[in-house]
């Protein structure tokens, strides 16, 4: 399943602690909003569901070492199964345009970089949980690390990965800029270090494209009229 075969488009943002993604898919919520557009914002790990929300808890509160690698790397997988089959796929299915805050290339570059665990492994899980929906776009906001948890650690206490050490945060942003470089196309790698306000600009222009492009592909919907029991007609809808 890809998010092409919905009449959706999801696009996702992804980057390290403190990378402002939260702000720019909020700006780009409300561009989109303005547009006319039907939006569902979300994120992980889990907001928007029960099981989501109590995994969540489980994932975050600790401190480092708490839970073994592997089990976190089930965790997050198991929390992102329970978010597409609730959230993302209906709101896909719908023909929403779905903005979510991080998604499986968090689980790569936090559990199969900054965890150790291997890319292609935790790759292989996400895409199990998720039955293979890919986003469409990746908005990778790059930041230094040393920077970036310096902001997050501003709003509030340090949760169990803010936590970690700043070589921990190193693999994750390697994780990160390799998958971005594997993959140009589907990825929007920006400096987070640019203003808000130019970053914003750069992130809606391409997917105001990518919205125009889809409109100009998508065929239109086909449905079958059946004019007597065995003869039915297609007719493309208006
Ligand atoms: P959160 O409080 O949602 O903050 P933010 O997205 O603003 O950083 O924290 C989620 C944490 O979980 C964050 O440190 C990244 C981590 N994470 C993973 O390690 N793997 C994952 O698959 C996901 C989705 C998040």
């Amino acid at each position: 399943m890809t998010a092409t075969t919905t009449g959706g488009l999801f696009v996702v943002f992804d980057g390290g602690e403190g990378a402002g993604k939260t702000t720019q898919l909020d700006r780009l919520a409300y561009l989109l909003l303005e547009a006319g557009k039907t939006v569902t914002v979300t994120r992980e790990p889990g907001h928007d569901t029960a099981l989501g929300t109590a995994i969540r808890r489980l994932l975050l509160e600790g401190t480092p070492g708490d839970i073994p690698a592997r089990a976190e790397a089930l965790l997050f997988a198991a929390c992102r199964a329970d978010h597409i089959h609730h959230v993302i796929v209906p709101a896909l299915e719908r023909g929403d345009i779905v903005l979510c805050d991080r998604y499986a290339d968090s689980s790569i570059a936090y559990q199969g970089f900054g965890r150790r665990l291997g890319p292609g492994q935790v790759g292989w899980i996400s895409d199990w949980a998720t039955e293979n929906l890919v986003p469409d776009l990746v908005v990778l906001l790059d930041v230094d690390p040393q920077t970036g948890l310096a902001r997050a650690k501003r709003t509030g206490p340090a949760d169990r990965f803010e936590q970690e050490e700043l070589e921990f945060h190193r693999l994750v942003r390697q994780g990160f800029l390799t998958r971005a470089h594997s993959c140009p196309d589907r990825y929007l790698k920006l400096d987070a270090a640019d203003s808000p306000d130019v970053l914003a600009a750069v992130i809606a222009a391409r997917v105001m494209t990518l919205i125009e492009e889809r409109a100009r592909r998508r065929p239109e919907p086909a449905k079958v009229i059946y004019m007597s029991d065995r003869s039915p007609r297609c007719e493309r809808q208006t």
